[in-house]
């Protein structure tokens, strides 16, 4: 991570970045000195620089203290949004990574009227640790990513809560670039046992964060038959990863994360084909959101109950696999027909959210990466919500706007739990409303909505899942952030339980 550090002059160093908003004359934060001044009104003369949202305008040799100085145009002012404000900073730091510049001043003026400046500060330090992050590790030493040691950041407005806000953006940040990195390293390396110890060794990091692993002994006498089943293909044995953080009132019912931690999904004997395999590391993005958040949680301290439910194991298709045809049994003791072994990820969440019971949480949020069709009617910058509980609902997709991540609703309903049910188990994993696979977003969702209920068949909690579609970017990602996990929901979900 770099230093970041708030002044209140402008220190000497390689690059200075100042954000204007367009108005009929672009001015020039008063900031700059004379002659950076100087320079940048001949530099937006010459090149005509309005201050659109995106656009940039550099000057050379401008004072003792930068060697460059460089505005960045963002547009109106009224129209601008968070989301966008963080982009622009995310672009600028991967721009000064490729021109190896090391140490950068960012100007910050008072930008975005109904946010505060601890928010802004924080939301700002987490777009440029997020931009900066890069997973090459493997990669020739020269090949790497140039680092940014330090950003100095000059405010205009209250220095003690911009401190303030910058603090807890380090911490946020750092946990978002953790679960992209669990996401990132090669399958055969994150395995559900190198998740494990993951987990552990941010338990060991925080007192008040307690990790346990459940091995294949201890899921076998759960009855957890789900997860078992699914991880019967592979050599790897699953686990089950149990974080729990009660900071909280102890009248107080805890929130439950669960997370999908497939480490690889090839399908299983419903083999996936080629080139619908490739990303499919990224299968356990559900599990390192939860892991993630328990992280951000804990390094921030908040005062609050939540536990972090995670089951993990791999798909892979052998003699051992688990079949279409099986009939497998869930840990609340429901019958689940196989009809395709790569509908496997409701599989492992049906004996986390069985667990989850355990608790008596006053809310049990999913996330998972689980299904192609979110990912073809959202694509992948948004992700999908569903809950039958519509406060619930709101508070997370304002909690995602509030950090600039995006969240759809999507539905549940009849139809699609109606398209579960099957002759000779209670349920199946399979289904479609009208025609195999339609409505395969929600179909999965009621999937997982069965295991919500009480024995009695009644709501035993409130639920809310999230199809991750969004949770990786193919090829070489964005301006702002590169390619790979994106660590989608932490941020998210960090604004939800600080409410
Ligand atoms: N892990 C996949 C879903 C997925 C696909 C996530 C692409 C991200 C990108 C999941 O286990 C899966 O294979 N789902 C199947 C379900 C189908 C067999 C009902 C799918 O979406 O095709
Ligand atoms: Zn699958
Ligand atoms: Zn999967």
């Amino acid at each position: 991570m770099m230093t970041h550090r708030i002044v209140s002059d402008q220190p000497k160093g390689e690059l200075c970045v100042a954000f204007v908003f367009a108005s009929d004359q672009v001015s020039v934060p008063s900031a700059f000195d004379t002659k950076q001044k100087n320079a940048l009104k001949l530099a937006i003369e010459a090149e005509g620089f309005e201050a659109k949202k995106g656009r940039t305008v550099t000057a050379y040799a401008a004072s003792d203290a930068h060697k460059r100085v460089m505005l960045v145009g963002l547009g109106n002012q009224d129209k601008l949004t968070l989301r966008q404000l963080k982009q622009e900073v995310g672009k600028v730091i991967i721009g000064a990574q490729g021109k190896e510049v090391q140490e950068l001043t960012i100007m910050l003026p008072a930008f975005l009227e109904d946010v505060a400046m601890d928010h802004l500060m924080q939301e700002v330090v987490i777009a440029t640790e997020v931009a900066a992050y890069s997973y090459d590790e493997l990669k020739d030493k020269d090949a790497q990513v140039s680092p940014i040691k330090r950003i100095s950041y000059l405010i205009v407005g209250d220095e003690k809560l911009a401190k303030k806000g910058m603090n807890r953006g380090k911490k946020i940040a750092a946990a978002v670039n953790m679960t992209r990195h669990l996401g990132n390293v090669p399958p055969s390396d994150m395995t559900p046992e190198r998740l494990g110890h993951e987990a552990i060794a941010i338990g060991k990091e925080h007192d008040a964060l307690k990790v346990t692993v459940f091995d294949k002994k201890k899921i076998t006498a759960l009855g957890m038959g789900c997860l078992l089943g699914v991880s019967k293909g592979s050599q790897l044995e699953p686990k089950f990863i149990v974080m729990e953080y009660l900071q909280g009132d102890k009248n107080v019912a805890p929130t439950v994360l669960v997370g999908k931690g497939i480490t690889f999904d090839s399908g299983g004997l419903s083999i996936k084909p080629g080139n619908y395999m490739m990303d499919m590391k990224f299968d356990m993005l559900g599990a390192a959101t939860v892991i993630g958040t328990m992280k951000a949680i804990a390094s921030l301290g908040l005062n609050i109950n939540v536990i972090g439910l995670v089951p993990t194991c791999e798909n892979m298709p052998s003699g051992s696999s688990y079949r279409p045809d099986d009939i497998l049994v869930a840990m609340n003791g429901k019958s689940v027909l196989i009809e395709n072994t790569d509908a496997e990820g409701r599989l492992i969440l049906a004996d986390a959210l069985s667990y989850a019971h355990k608790y008596k949480p006053a809310q049990v949020i999913d996330f998972a990466t689980l299904t192609g069709a979110c990912m073809v009617a959202l694509g992948e910058e948004r992700t999908g919500l569903f809950s039958p509980v519509d406060a619930l609902a709101e508070d997370l997709v304002e909690a995602a706007e509030s950090v600039g991540e995006q969240v759809w609703r999507l539905p549940v309903g009849e139809e699609y739990t109606e398209a579960m049910m099957c002759d000779v188990a209670d349920i199946k994993n399979l289904g479609g409303v009208g025609r195999p696979g339609f409505g395969g977003a929600s179909t999965a969702a009621a999937f997982l909505e069965f295991f919500t209920k009480d024995k009695d068949g009644e709501p035993g909690y409130d639920w809310a899942h999230m199809d991750l579609s969004c949770s990786h970017y193919g090829g070489k990602g964005k301006g702002y952030i590169r390619g790979g996990a994106n660590g989608f929901g932490v941020e998210t979900m960090v604004a939800y339980l600080s409410e």
